[in-house]
């Protein structure tokens, strides 16, 4: 039976390791503060933002929510932006995306200070990442670097392949495993004969964002599969594809109409010998990750 990487539960020990920082830096005066940005109201980013908000409570981290109308334009969201950069009670500027079209998203990231990009997405953390210099990294792939290390994964030495190349997750989800001493193979759209590279994978990475890209033939016996998509399916036909006789995800299904899947097949973690399930696998991860960014950020900004 393959082991399930249980990533709610390490959220949780993470969670509570930074509440024990922010304890800490309470006592020295400090309290790390993070800004939400939100424009619009696509349901899934308002769910993460409201989450986003409700961990910081959580966990003693000031924030402030901020929804500039739907029709907002680059000018002022960089305004807004540069009076973010400029306050001392806010260490972590988060833009939730995407944005609306009428928005410049790489002008506006590129705005953000780059000690205050929690996110990681500034091209100066990109860079520094790339380096091998101290940098904010962004939170999903951090997440999973968390993962291997507190389940135990040996990351040195064995082959990593990551399917995806996006700059938000493949490529500093590859960067990070190098830096653990992973042989890193990262693939894609273009790659020619995807299987026989991810067949070679000690560590397969899926951040594709297409339901069930991975397939069983496409995985070695015993590979560590790390989910990173979230592929919301309402089709009759495709969730047989997934789950045909799984009991609990039928009721799921029944009462809300759709569930997740991610980038691999579910059939395909039947070989594993380990992987992060979806829900509750990689996802729970990147909350906790951006937590841990803000209390960074916080003593960084502070020389501490
Ligand atoms: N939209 C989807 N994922 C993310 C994320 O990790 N950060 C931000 N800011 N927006 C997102």
């Amino acid at each position: 039976m393959p082991r399930i990487l249980d990533g709610v539960a390490i959220a949780k020990a993470i969670k509570q390791e930074v509440a024990e920082e922010v304890k800490a830096l309470a006592a020295k005066g400090i309290r790390p503060g993070l800004a939400a940005v939100l424009v619009g109201h696509a349901p899934a980013s308002e769910i993460y933002v409201r989450s986003k908000v409700q961990t910081c409570a959580d966990l003693g981290i000031f924030s402030e929510l901020i929804t500039p109308p739907d029709t907002v334009i680059t000018e002022e969201m960089l305004d807004l932006v540069a009076s973010l950069n400029d306050r001392d009670d806010i260490d972590g500027i988060l833009i939730q995306l995407p944005l609306p079209p009428q928005v410049d998203t790489k002008a506006l990231l590129d705005a953000v200070s780059p000690s205050k990009d929690v996110d990681g997405f500034h091209p100066v953390n990109a860079g520094r990442l790339q380096a091998g210099r101290p940098a904010l990294a962004p939170c999903t792939p951090a997440g999973i670097i968390e993962i291997l290390k507190r389940s135990g994964i040996p990351i040195a030495g064995q082959h990593a392949v990551v399917v995806g190349r996006s700059d938000i997750v493949g490529k500093p989800a590859a960067m990070l495993l190098l830096h653990q001493n992973a042989t890193v193979t990262i693939c894609h759209s273009k790659t020619r004969d995807l299987g026989a590279v991810t067949r070679q994978a000690d560590i397969l990475v899926a951040a594709i964002g297409r339901p069930g890209f991975i397939t069983r033939e496409m995985v070695k016996p015993g590979a560590t599969l790390i989910d990173v998509g979230i592929n919301r399916i309402t089709t009759r036909e495709e969730f047989d594809r997934y789950f045909a006789g799984n009991a609990n995800r039928e009721a799921s299904f029944a009462k809300r109409g759709s569930t997740i899947v991610g980038d691999v097949d579910p059939k395909a973690f039947e070989l594993a010998g380990a992987y992060t399930p979806v829900p509750g696998g990689v996802g729970p991860l990147t909350i906790a990750m951006l937590m841990a960014n803000t209390v960074r950020a916080a003593k960084l900004r502070r020389g501490l």
